[in-house]
């Protein structure tokens, strides 16, 4: 019997495996390629779907596209004949948004940029799928702060009042959630970090960068980076990262976006270079954009030293490089080094660019320079592949939709809300407090004068984002009203437009000044880009002058006269030159764009909730004639004074008050070090004041003598500490072998043996500063 229903079973078992062999060979396998089946590494799939590509479906993914929406604004007004006839003008000159639909469909596109609904995402996606090879879109964005182009996104603070936290766990945390919330609403790719070192206030782009230091940038980006990417590409939840703009936006001759740069390579390296090798070398991370200017000559979009040599095979960057915005066109129309259009994209690619932010034409013209041999297939599939292995590794071909129903369950979360509120209470500086004005003293003040164009608007949020929902948001009017009890909150509005403050409001506000106790004045820039015309900071927002725009100064002046004590709170991207306010007002607080909680995060420090703790993280010059003007400058800066103004500036890089006071004490290292080991530097702190309180202990060094001439100092360390009343902390911090060497003005990477000074405190002035030297020998 046993036997029987063994010899039984073996037909039935072998029949099945038949049957399924049959199904697998035929219908089924070529229903389900191998790149479509996710139990495949990434590599197999991509090598896979690029057997199954033609040429112009290669070339296609290296293809974004603006929107529909965008297009759509463009369109109201004309139809598709009218547009394809020529004689009106949408977004692509020729093309209406149905053409791009029925690209999409065929496989012609591969990403897209600002779409700004979690709709048209799916939209788009749908058309994707019904491709010859449903390859998914990849969506691009520039979420900055938050994914603030999208309404109800939390919004964080910009990144220069990131960078004034001096807290890069918090910052890599913020955009953790800025990738879940992306996610959420189907995007895949933000624009961002914004890696640049910023050092001339004239550029309106300053807002958008981590200030003017190498080494805090490159903590900032590296955070950044690691909050997007996460440690390792997350199907579901990470998204990828760009870092940008290489090299030098933030250094351009006039300050103006995108004017040329003249830099030694020594210069480029140790400062402009150093946040892209640091972020690259430490984070990998997935998409790279280039400067839209040029370096001594070259426009970042033609570099192919910068981005192949140095970026690539140097810094060893492994991911793809997105043009910016028409920049390869530019090479063409601005910078004037390729007569057509077609040359211009045959030296970007060249030069290492894989994929063209936006628009038509270029699918065909690479495809003629392949065949005429100008640029190989071999290039192309190197994009192509690239691209492809994202979107794998997005887990893009097995759910490229974004569900509605998700959003509140991961957008503007209360765990988001709080890390948006935590990075402004510690990114705001205070920057002046005449007799302890501050904390405000409860009763003190029975009436409280609120006023300025910046005291109850959305310049809180800074560049790239657009109007939020008014729940989602507090303004520094909202904030006061919140923790005023026992005050009379009076506000006067004189407008939010810069550009165009009501006069009749200035004047009432002048007059109601003389029956106020205290004024808080809320006043600066504004860079939100939904005040697109109104705007006086942020991109392609630069300027001559950087003291207070418009009638601002004259506000100030007016209620000075009053006699009653005067608190600033400025709201701004840019530095801003206001030595009049250092002299005259009673209390100055940076806010920079503190975001959706900027107004409470104010308010809780204007009233001692919280004691303010944020550092600046760019200096801050007296006057425009001092720009460049940087705490890491040659030793020969100051030579000679000005005749005609003072040559320091109005405040030092890094530094900002607290309620409380710190003490610096026992600042070791050993006397003589290898070059090649570790330096250990221990030290401590005390806060010695009455309040608890946080201290960004920064730790800089000094080459004391070098063949090359070398900066002051160089911030080489920090560290965020917080300190109860009376409470005593000694710390260690280990630098490696890099902090001794530079690029000479050769740009070869040199290590001279000698001594090195250290200087630590809470800020880059001399005077809180203690020192040690520790001579290094090869
Ligand atoms: C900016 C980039 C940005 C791109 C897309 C350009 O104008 O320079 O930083 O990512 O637009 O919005």
């Amino acid at each position: 019997m046993k036997i029987l229903k063994e010899y039984r079973s073996v037909p039935v078992k072998w029949g099945a495996i038949l049957l399924l062999l049959c199904f697998f060979s035929s219908g089924y396998a070529q229903q389900k390629p191998k790149y479509l089946d996710p139990q495949q590494p990434v590599s197999e799939r991509v090598k896979d779907l690029m057997g199954r590509m033609s040429l112009d479906m290669k070339i296609a993914q290296m293809c974004q596209y603006v929107g529909l929406e965008h297009m759509r604004d463009a369109e109201k007004n004309i139809t598709e004949e009218e547009l394809l006839s020529g004689h009106a003008r949408g977004f692509y000159k020729g093309l209406h948004s149905s053409g791009v639909e029925r690209m999409v469909k065929q496989g012609l596109i591969g990403s897209f940029l600002h779409v700004l609904t979690i709709e048209e995402a799916n939209h788009l996606q749908k058309l994707a799928e019904e491709s010859p090879l449903k390859i998914p879109l990849l969506m691009g964005i520039d979420a900055i702060h938050g994914n603030g182009l999208m309404s109800g996104s939390t919004i964080y603070p910009s990144p220069i009042t990131m960078a004034s936290t001096f807290a890069p766990d918090l910052i890599e945390e913020s955009f953790r959630q800025t990738a879940l919330e992306m996610r959420a609403t189907g995007m895949h790719w933000a624009f961002s970090p914004n890696i640049e070192i910023a050092r001339d206030p004239r550029w309106g782009r300053v807002g958008e960068t981590f200030g003017e230091d190498p080494y805090l940038v490159s903590q900032m980006g590296i955070a950044s980076v690691r909050g997007l990417q996460m440690d390792k590409l997350d199907k579901d939840k990470s998204v990828l990262a760009c870092v940008k703009h290489m090299a030098g936006g933030g250094i351009g001759n006039n300050g103006t976006n995108a004017s040329p740069v003249e830099i030694g390579e020594g210069e480029l390296r140790n400062v402009i270079l150093a946040p892209f090798k640091a972020t690259i070398r430490q984070t990998q991370p997935f998409s790279l954009m280039p400067a839209h200017n040029e370096i001594n000559g070259t426009p970042g979009h033609a570099d192919k030293w910068l981005l192949t040599e140095v970026a690539r095979n140097e810094y060893g960057f492994k991911g793809f490089i997105i043009s910016d915005w028409m920049d390869m066109e530019r090479l063409s129309q601005t910078h004037r080094i390729a007569a057509t259009i077609k040359e211009a994209f045959q030296i970007s690619v060249d030069a290492g660019v894989d994929m063209h932010m936006h628009g038509p034409g270029f699918l065909e013209s690479i495809k003629e320079l392949i065949e005429e041999g100008k640029l190989s297939e071999e290039r192309i599939n190197r994009a192509c592949e690239k691209i492809l292995e994202a979107k794998f590794m997005l887990g893009l071909f097995e759910n490229r939709y974004a569900d509605p129903k998700n959003l509140s369950e991961t957008v503007f979360i209360k765990e988001h809300r709080q890390t948006a509120l935590e990075i402004a209470r510690k990114g705001i500086v205070l920057l002046k407090n005449k007799n302890n004005i501050l904390p405000i003293a409860v009763n003190k003040y029975k009436n409280i004068l609120v006023t300025g164009p910046n005291a109850d608007n959305q310049s809180i949020m800074g560049d790239w984002v657009f109007d939020q929902p008014r729940s989602n948001y507090k303004t520094v009017l909202d904030g006061i009203k919140m923790l005023s009890e026992g005050s009379n909150v009076n506000y006067v509005d004189v407008g939010w437009n810069l550009r165009d403050l009501n006069n009749d409001s200035i004047t009432k506000a002048i007059e109601t000044a003389d029956k106020m106790d205290l004024i808080i004045l809320a006043l600066g820039e504004d860079s939100f880009r939904q005040h697109w015309k109104e705007k006086t900071a942020g991109e392609n927002r630069d300027r001559m002058d950087i003291t207070l725009w418009g009638k601002q100064q004259y506000l100030v002046e007016e209620l000075k006269k009053s006699g009653k004590p005067i608190v600033v709170v400025l709201v701004n991207g840019r530095p801003l030159a206001t030595p009049w306010l250092e002299e005259n007002v009673d209390a100055i607080l940076e806010a920079w764009e503190p975001g959706s909680f900027g107004g409470q995060a104010v308010a809780e420090i204007l009233y001692g909730k919280v004691n303010p703790s944020g550092k600046l993280p760019i200096t801050i010059p007296r006057h425009v004639g001092q720009i460049p003007i940087y705490y890491y400058h040659k030793p020969s800066q100051y030579s000679h004074a000005f005749i005609d103004g003072a040559k320091e500036p109005l405040y030092d890089f890094g530094y900002g008050l607290s309620y409380t006071d710190f003490q610096y004490s026992e600042l070791k290292c050993p006397k003589d070090l290898k070059y090649g080991e570790p330096l250990h530097v221990t030290l401590t702190v005390e806060n010695t004041g009455e309040m608890e309180g946080e201290e960004v202990v920064q730790l800089y060094l000094k080459d004391d003598f070098s063949s090359t001439t070398r900066p002051v100092k160089l911030l080489v360390g920090f560290r965020r500490i917080h300190l109860e009343k009376g409470e005593k902390k000694t710390m260690v911090f280990s630098l490696d072998k890099e902090v001794f060497g530079y690029y000479n003005n050769k740009g070869k990477y040199v290590f001279e043996p000698g001594s090195f000074t250290l200087m630590v405190g809470g800020s880059s002035l001399g005077k809180d500063q203690i020192f040690q030297k520790v001579t290094v020998n090869n």
